[in-house]
């Protein structure tokens, strides 16, 4: 079989978790590395046995040996990027969040719908087997009716030189992890809210440093969110229903270091689930890899991506005007 070949556009650190699933996977390859600078594309390709280097992210784009890009750029970068990269007739995954602006979702669409290029956001959890257990566990009807969905992502932030302080870069604490329960929730409750409403801490140059989000769904639901660059670390997710709960310790990354999930039922009783050990990454890399070669979409979808970014901007105009405000209000 011909194997996908997958191009990295750029050497961030996020590069490091994603390289092994690419190669790992059973349908493509990693071929080649573009940095904006020549010598670190080389040394780079060098240190990682990258076949190819680029030294620029436009050459690696002209390249006919490349049929995949991974976007793992600064966040106001991403929109730019993969439209340059689908008008050159390359696949893209991209790091969340996906875009800015709901003029670049715009964008974006509208050049993969022009192009037939297959994209996909970046959100590895989505492919776990934990994850999968989750919304088995929902739809088996083992927690009843789903009424209150609860998650966290912070942690300390301690390099002032981050891209993630950077209001004009996409910066702020909701943008970079808030956007994982928001998903979560999102998954969960198979839609996006009908309001939200959002309060914030915001540093000097006027990104969220911490961000708590309230969520509302249809029939009453509910969600919740904290994020933080000023906490102490501390990720975890919990889904109560009308019979029981879930708590996930370790819902959006380093699984490793906690493979267990709780039910606990209407008598509060726990039963606590063993999840297999599973290479965090290789799912996203697959469903893009999947989509491809079966032409279909991926699994997680555009719609689902355009929801994620409808309910943060939400969020941010909440926050704002300190109220309630329905999405796209
Ligand atoms: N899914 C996950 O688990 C996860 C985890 C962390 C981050 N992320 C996402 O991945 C993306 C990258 O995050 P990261 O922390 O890995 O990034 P990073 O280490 O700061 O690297 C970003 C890269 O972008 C390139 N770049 C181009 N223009 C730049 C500019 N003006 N300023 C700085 N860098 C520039 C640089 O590569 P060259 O110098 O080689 O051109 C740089 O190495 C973000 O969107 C983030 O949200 C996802």
């Amino acid at each position: 079989m011909t194997k996908i070949r997958w191009g990295l556009l750029s050497t961030a650190h996020i590069n490091q978790k994603v390289m092994p699933a690419i190669r790992n996977s059973h349908y493509g390859e990693l071929v080649a590395v573009a940095s904006r600078d020549e010598q670190k594309a080389r040394a780079y390709a060098k240190e990682y046995r990258i076949p190819l280097s680029f030294s620029s992210y436009e050459a690696m784009l002209a390249s006919d040996q490349v049929d995949v890009v991974y976007i793992s750029l600064p966040n106001h970068l991403h929109a730019e990027w993969m439209i340059r990269a689908m008008q050159a007739g390359k696949h893209v995954l991209c790091e969340k969040p996906f875009v800015l602006t709901i003029k670049e979702m715009d964008e974006v669409t509208r050049v993969k719908q022009e192009t037939g290029c297959k994209i996909l956001e970046a959100f590895m959890y989505r492919y776990h087997p934990q994850t999968q257990q989750v919304i088995e566990l929902i739809s088996d009807g083992m927690i009843g009716d789903v009424e209150i969905v609860e998650g966290v992502f912070q942690f300390p932030l301690k390099d002032a030189g981050n891209v993630r302080w950077n209001p004009q870069f996409g910066g702020g604490a909701l943008w970079d992890v808030g956007i994982y329960p928001l998903s979560y929730a999102q998954l969960v409750m198979g839609e996006p809210p009908i309001q939200v409403f959002g309060q914030r801490k915001l540093t000097a140059s006027g990104v969220d440093e911490t961000f708590l989000g309230q969520m509302m769904y249809t029939r009453g639901r509910q969600a919740q969110l904290r994020s933080s660059f000023s906490l102490p670390y501390e990720t975890r997710l919990s889904i109560s229903g009308s019979a029981g709960r879930i708590i996930i310790p370790r819902p959006f990354h380093n699984m490793e270091d906690h493979r267990k999930i709780c039910r606990v039922d209407a008598s509060g009783k726990e039963h606590w689930i063993s999840i297999p050990r599973f290479d965090l990454y290789t799912g996203e890399v697959d469903d893009l890899n999947r989509a491809i070669l079966d032409n279909r979409d991926p699994i997680l979808s555009l719609e689902e991506t355009r929801n994620h970014l409808r309910t943060l901007l939400a969020f941010y105009v909440s926050a704002e005007k300190n109220r309630p405000v329905a999405l796209d209000e």
